[in-house]
């Protein structure tokens, strides 16, 4: 057993439900002068220090007095698979370039395509483990990472081997873009895909996901690579809405997808039908901000009932940031999310993404004993402190 004592405050999601929609996002239970006890990785109890029972010298203990913890916080939508930078294409963007005309051009994802072959299994072992890591040093203990920078066979197998050495829940999405070699045949790159890596990547991955979008897949390709993706027993994810409006929603709603991601076109028709289902809008909110795009809407999402979650989308090209606490803050400042409902948005929101909201995602008992330590006051310097860095304490370092 281990009592971590004296925090200045203890903030977890309340409840016990997920996902957290309406008025029950903003649902914070916050235990002031507070300890948390572990027993083997689990939280067992957390309560007030005066209500402290006596523990018996066997209880190991640490103070952090004049900090607060929250639940480690999940970030259920990166790309930390790829080789090489795109910090050439960030300059010419500084100086006025569309990421859509890049894109077009066959620079954009493609050339993190060409450098992600060239990288080798060794090469993406290494890079998902040192992103993992920066992801590490901003309070994160959960993450997901998506292949997509490969799109053939040995390189999206690599990748996800890779997300998961490093710790992470892999997803395939094998339908990024289509790989230069198909010269813009979509529906041929599918037939390859769906044949010869989804049998193996449905081995090694959690969920499947598609980037829906004009100069990418139609909603007729999205569907048949998700339909066969979720008959070889993956879970749906999907990249819809970031530029234009083509069908993500109802399709994600049909297919009964675990999620819908990006959203920064998104319409009031789109708004109520997700908040009409169980699909979870995820917001990328730092994306639209790497890109100078609109944000999504998350006010309207949330006050329409729709169950959201935050990310980072940490890639090389359209959001190279891994934290969460810098999205926090975002959603304060441009979406008008309340601390609150970010910190659902990033924990138990987030790891119902990625079904696992039973295990991660609150500070109470039976939850395993990842946490996330600020050097601050108050716990709503999480999304208030531009920048803030949280320490990471996942439940491993917890023996
Ligand atoms: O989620 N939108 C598609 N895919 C990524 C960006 C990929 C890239 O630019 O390399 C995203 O934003
Ligand atoms: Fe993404």
């Amino acid at each position: 057993m281990l009592l971590l004592r004296d925090f200045a405050q203890v903030a977890s999601p309340a409840g016990r439900r997920a996902p957290l929609r309406g008025a029950e996002l903003g649902a914070v239970d916050v235990v002031e002068d507070a300890y948390v006890l572990v027993d083997a990785g689990t939280i067992a109890d957390v309560g007030r220090m005066r209500d402290l029972k006596p523990l018996g010298a066997a209880v190991e203990e640490r103070s952090f007095a004049g900090r607060c913890a929250v639940p480690g916080l999940v970030d259920c939508h990166t790309h930390p698979a790829f080789g090489g930078d795109r910090v050439e294409e960030f300059s010419l963007r500084a100086g006025g370039a569309s990421y859509e005309e890049l894109h077009a051009a066959g620079g954009g994802i493609l050339s993190t395509v060409r450098a992600t072959r060239a990288a080798g299994e060794d090469g993406l072992r290494d890079a998902v483990r040192r992103h993992a890591a920066w992801m590490r040093s901003h309070g994160t203990t959960t993450f997901e990472g998506k292949s997509g920078y490969g799109l053939d066979r040995d390189t999206e197998l690599a990748s996800l081997r890779a997300v998961r050495d490093a710790g992470g829940v892999p997803t395939w999405l094998g339908a990024h873009a289509v790989p230069p070699e198909l010269d813009g045949d979509a529906d041929a790159y599918l037939d390859v895909a769906l044949a010869e890596v989804l049998p193996e990547a449905a081995k090694l991955a959690e969920a499947a996901d598609v980037f829906l979008e004009r100069g990418a897949f139609d909603a007729a390709q999205a569907r048949r690579y998700l339909t066969a993706c979720r008959d070889a027993g993956l879970s749906l994810r999907l990249h819809g809405d970031q530029f234009t409006e083509q069908g993500a929603i109802p399709l994600a709603i049909e297919l009964g997808a675990r999620s819908v991601d990006h959203l920064e076109a998104t319409g009031d028709a789109g708004v109520r039908a997700l908040a009409g289902s169980d699909v979870v809008g995820v917001l990328l909110p730092a994306s639209a901000l790497f890109l100078g795009r609109p944000m999504p809407p998350g006010r309207a999402l949330v006050d329409a009932g729709a169950a959201i979650a935050l990310a980072t989308d940490f890639n090389p090209g359209s959001s190279f940031t891994e934290s969460l606490p810098l999205v926090c803050s975002l959603a304060a400042t441009q979406l008008k999310l309340s601390p609150a409902e970010s910190l659902a948005a990033v924990t138990v929101n987030a790891a119902h993404v990625l079904q696992r909201s039973d295990r991660i995602g609150r500070i109470a008992p039976g939850y395993r004993a990842d946490l996330a330590i600020l050097d601050a006051p108050d716990w709503r310097y999480l999304a208030y402190h531009l920048g803030e860095r949280p320490v990471a304490l996942p439940a491993s370092e917890l023996a």
